[in-house]
């Protein structure tokens, strides 16, 4: 791999990793403490310069420093600053066309500008990436905890992908990609793959994949490893949660039940979980 492409591929996995979902979970401290209620910016932005504010039980007194309101402990004068907002859990069918991102900077359409559409106000991010020519299932949320954990490789969350692939896999190249197969370096966890309908009669046929990680473009490039490239990629299952009634640019709420059950998830779990 060329140098370019390296630091393309790092930098895309970054972008897909816990690390980062954390990071731009941050805000400024000044913003925290103005949307609590606590004080006006400017206001804050003095509390900060005189030292009266902690973050974790460090002061803070840098205008740019920044924390997250759910997961900091963060103090104004000695007192504990309540979380601004509930915690909120949303699973959206994203369409293709959209990037799975809060903000692009080439102007593409974003998954939060379709729940910006329908109300929700919150300040809510997508939990991993899906491509911008994959539709499917995304979780978007402020809970850092969650969040987390769904993008941890331990918690072993399997995702259920729907492909139409350009070819027909040979059985033992399907085989190669359930056992694990190295891509980067490391190889891929265990999978499932199954077809999908009658494959006797599609040439270009629709299987279904189940995976523990999540990997930048790991579906296409598993698949372009035994050369029957993906034409179409959809999310179709995260652990237990479905697209059942969310048509493409659809979103629901979870259940406090759902949120619970992904929270408690064992990683020995069976990887097609029972919905
Ligand atoms: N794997 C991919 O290759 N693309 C996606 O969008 C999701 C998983």
């Amino acid at each position: 791999m060329g140098s370019l492409a390296f630091v393309r591929l790092a930098k895309e996995q970054f972008l897909c990793s816990p690390r980062y979902l954390l990071l731009i979970m941050q805000e400024r401290l000044q913003k925290i403490i103005a949307r609590a209620g606590v004080a006006s910016r400017r206001r804050a932005e003095e509390l900060i310069r005189q030292g009266l504010v902690s973050v974790n039980g460090q002061t803070v007194t840098e205008l740019g420093s920044k924390a997250d309101a759910e997961r900091d402990r963060i103090t104004v004068s000695g007192k504990v600053l309540r979380p601004a907002g509930k915690r909120i859990h949303i699973l959206l069918n994203k369409p293709v066309g959209y990037v799975s991102t809060v903000s692009d900077p080439e102007g593409r359409l974003t998954v939060a500008s379709l729940l910006k559409k329908s109300g929700i106000k919150e300040r809510v991010y997508p939990v991993g990436r899906l491509d911008y020519h994959s539709s499917g299932l995304i979780l978007m949320t402020n809970d850092g905890d969650l969040a987390n954990l769904l993008l941890s490789r331990a918690s072993a969350i399997p995702r259920t992908y729907h492909v139409k692939l350009e070819a027909r896999p040979a059985h033992d190249d399907l085989r190669k990609l359930e056992s694990g197969i190295l891509l980067d370096g490391r190889k891929t966890a265990p999978a499932v793959i199954r077809p999908l309908g009658k494959l006797a009669e599609s040439e270009k046929p629709w299987y279904e994949i189940t995976l523990v990680e999540g990997r930048y473009h790991q579906v296409r490039r598993m698949f372009e490893r035994i050369h029957c490239p993906v034409l179409k990629l959809k999310r179709a299952r995260i652990a237990f949660l479905t697209d059942d009634g969310l048509a493409p640019g659809q979103f629901r709420h979870l259940t406090p039940a759902e949120v619970s059950r992904l929270k408690n998830w064992r990683s020995k779990q069976p990887l097609i979980p029972t919905v």
